[in-house]
């Protein structure tokens, strides 16, 4: 165990190996941790554990280090299976039954579907509530859909540290606990990937949140989320940084993303990046058949405008843009325009889908389609040129 503040430990697990979550779904290129605590007041207080495949490992430790007897009250923030996956096998490995299992509503009738069992003790909590457990206070605040409908965050009174589970965490397994001794840009980098990929969708619900924690005044000297580094040095940098993020997010630069059989696409996608940098616009290209897409996920959270091309492949789109597209779309971002191109031999649909879904998905779509037969010559490069300087005018615009 490492103590974080007096009397407050982390007990939760480094995994380092690990390079995708929600199963296949997100990439962790840098690992990622489960960050359980174990409070020691005159009440013991384990607040979340951790994924399940490290349950042995995790209770093993707690018995090692704390006795699992000494341990009084639970608290879970979060029941999806990275934070109360354990929480079964624990309780199974106490000595008594019936400890307290501190939780919100949602979260107790998720534990519940989880676990299948009717001897949990919970104890329903909502914004305010408070508990005393000695020296320290704990008041917990529902942050519903920060990440799923039962999270919360519970404030160590007393302490100033607030137990904030999925929010302001990142997956990365760093070399320290704290943020005052991790690589910054790596930190940031997985922050803002951690954000752009799984908490963006909630965007409108997170700035109201950050709002309401500014106006509850609690004095925070310590963030410590349930994955990741802990915000020791300077805390309210990441509440400030997430609030940004949640307004509309962009570093005003474009990005072209394409997907490519014989290179056509490829030549429309670099001379449309010619026109908007004529225009001074700042662009960077992405082939979407070899980048990972939760980092593409990340610079489509970053870019102002979001060109994405495909050549035409039995009346649709190439297979990496289909799927592209359908995670933007479920990503609602604000506030970007979006634009689609391609070559096609015969029916030419690629373009128009890439163009419509972008709408639909809430991106200003002003430009229609650019759709080019084979290969481009050098009028139809032009074309393409022109293309991205209407964009770049947009965006100017915009
Ligand atoms: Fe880290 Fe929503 O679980």
């Amino acid at each position: 165990m490492i103590e974080i503040k007096k009397n407050i430990f982390w007990t939760g697990i480094k995994d380092w190996e690990m390079r995708h979550f929600h199963g296949h779904e997100l990439s962790t290129h840098r690992g990622t941790s489960y960050n359980s605590y174990l409070i020691k007041d005159e009440k013991t207080v384990l607040v979340d554990t951790v994924w399940d495949p490290f349950r042995e490992e995790f209770v093993s430790k707690l018995e090692r280090d704390v006795g699992l007897e000494n341990i009084d009250m639970i608290v879970i923030n979060h029941a999806e299976p990275d934070h109360g996956g354990s929480l079964g096998y624990l309780l199974d490995r106490l000595p008594s039954r019936g400890i307290p299992i501190y939780c919100t509503k949602n979260g107790a009738e998720i534990i519940k579907k989880h676990f299948n069992r009717d001897d949990m003790n919970f104890k329903v909590v909502k914004t305010g509530d408070t508990v005393n457990i000695g020296e320290y206070d704990l008041v917990f605040v529902e942050m519903q859909m920060l990440h799923w409908p039962d999270s919360m965050l519970t404030y160590v009174k007393g302490a100033a540290t607030a137990l904030s589970n999925d929010a302001f965490g990142q997956h990365y397994a760093g070399i320290s606990l704290f943020n005052d001794e991790v690589d910054n840009c790596e930190l940031y980098e997985e922050a803002m990937k951690y954000y752009a990929n799984i908490l963006a969708p909630f965007s409108p619900l997170i700035k109201k949140k950050i709002e309401q924690i500014r106006e509850m005044n609690l004095p925070i000297e310590m963030i410590a989320p349930s994955h990741g580094v802990i915000w020791r040095k300077d805390p309210m940098q990441i509440i400030d940084k997430y609030y940004e993020w949640s307004l509309d997010y962009n570093e005003g630069h474009a990005i072209i993303i394409f997907d490519t059989m014989y290179n056509s696409t490829r030549e429309m996608g670099k001379a449309i990046a010619e026109g908007l940098e004529t225009r001074g616009i700042k662009v960077k290209l992405f082939n979407a058949a070899n980048t990972d897409q939760s980092d593409l996920i990340t610079e489509v959270f970053k870019a102002k405008a979001v060109i994405i091309g495909s050549c035409t492949v039995n009346n649709t789109v190439l297979r990496p843009t289909a799927g592209l597209l359908e995670e933007i779309r479920g990503h609602k971002f604000k506030g970007k325009i979006g634009a689609g191109f391609g070559s096609y031999g015969w029916s030419g649909e690629a373009s128009k889908i890439i163009s419509t879904t972008l709408e639909k998905a809430g991106f200003k779509v002003a430009q229609p389609p650019l759709s080019l037969k084979y290969r481009p010559d050098e009028n139809e490069l032009a074309q393409c040129r022109a293309f991205g300087e209407k964009i770049a005018l947009e965006m100017s615009a915009l």
